[in-house]
């Protein structure tokens, strides 16, 4: 089926990749939004890490994403964005952080994840600058994009409006955490603060590390700007960064990685992600006619764009859904 007239709502990440994908099925589109590009994903760090990002209980969104992970080499290709693949780095910094380190190492070996365990030199050997992890582990074929620039590239190719134009025969919901009206409680805003930078001595791959027992990550970008983030916190009120958020940040990054004291702080940015009640996304029909959902995606926007959109693109077309993804299953209580 194609040539159908087709709103998107919402212009991040989510919203103009699965818009992009319509219009080159030869669907209508338009993507709306007052402020293109300036929610959650002007936070993103944009790291590409299924596995660093894994935990106990998400084995889901390690199969999600590393089945995404595969899509990004075309996406960024044709979006001429640059694709930083040099793997990812899992660090603790101390005897305490290791274990940590050594439990997610052990669940990836369980899925037959190929993972590299790596002692203090060895990590020192292929990160330099992180001087004082107690060891960690190499995760290969992670990689990390610049989500401003994807959306930048993304606005160059879809029509985007400031408010909804009239008749559609489909409506895809990608609000992220605000989402209007009957779909409103299927989101909670989880609150990230995050930190830009800019260093003469940067990690060259993804650092996800666990510090003085607080979880942070350090992606660079190859250009000596750096990203450190993030806190995560439910709340009520309007996502602002706070000194108290900052702090721990900062704290917890210059464990791993003592440079950052020299470095230039350049941002510091709040957004709200959009988090279910199971922890996966909503994508597919919403359960309204004419209106699908590709939503909910909490720290995972990014990674998940490209199959989210053709997820969407497959049941426009064949009627299929990923049962897991659903937006219609029954979820319970809020993590
Ligand atoms: N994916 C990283 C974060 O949500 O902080």
């Amino acid at each position: 089926m194609s040539g159908l007239r087709i709103e998107v709502l919402g212009a991040g990440i989510i919203g103009l990749t699965v818009a992009d994908e319509l219009a080159r099925r030869g669907h209508d589109v338009t993507v709306i939004d007052p402020r293109p590009a300036r929610g959650a994903s002007y936070a993103a760090a944009g790291m590409l890490s299924p596995a660093a990002e894994v935990w106990h209980g998400e084995e889901e969104l390690l199969r999600l994403g590393l089945e995404s992970l595969r899509l990004w080499p075309e996406l960024a290709g044709r979006l001429r964005v640059e694709l930083r693949q040099h793997g990812s780095l899992l660090v603790g910094a101390d005897a305490g952080d290791l274990q940590q380190v050594d439990r997610q190492v052990e669940l990836l070996a369980r899925h037959g994840h190929p993972v590299e365990p790596l002692d203090r030199a060895a990590v020192r050997e292929r990160e330099p600058t992180l001087a004082r992890v107690a060891g960690g582990a190499l995760l290969p074929g992670e990689a990390s994009v610049d989500p401003r620039e994807v959306c930048a590239a993304l606005l160059q190719r879809v029509p985007v409006a400031a408010a909804p134009r009239g008749r559609t025969d489909v409506t895809v919901v990608a609000t992220g955490a605000g989402l209007p009206g009957p779909f409103a409680g299927l989101v909670s805003g989880v609150r990230g603060e995050i930190l830009r930078l800019r260093s003469d001595d940067p990690p060259t791959r993804t650092v996800r590390g666990w510090s003085a027992g607080e979880p942070v990550y350090v992606v660079p970008r190859g250009d000596g700007r750096v990203v450190i983030g993030a806190t995560s916190e439910r709340h009520d009120g309007p996502a602002v960064v706070t000194g108290g958020g900052v702090h721990r940040l900062l704290g917890a990054a210059r464990r791993l990685w003592p440079a950052v004291d020299r470095a230039e702080l350049l941002e510091t940015t709040a957004r709200d992600r959009p988090a279910t009640a199971d922890g996966l996304p909503l994508v597919g029909p919403s359960g309204v006619d004419g209106v699908l959902l590709a939503a909910g995606h909490h720290r995972h926007g990014v990674l998940l764009a490209p199959l989210t959109a053709q997820l969407v693109v497959d049941h426009l077309e064949t009627g299929r859904v990923d049962p897991v993804l659903d937006p219609r299953r029954p979820m319970e209580g809020m993590r």
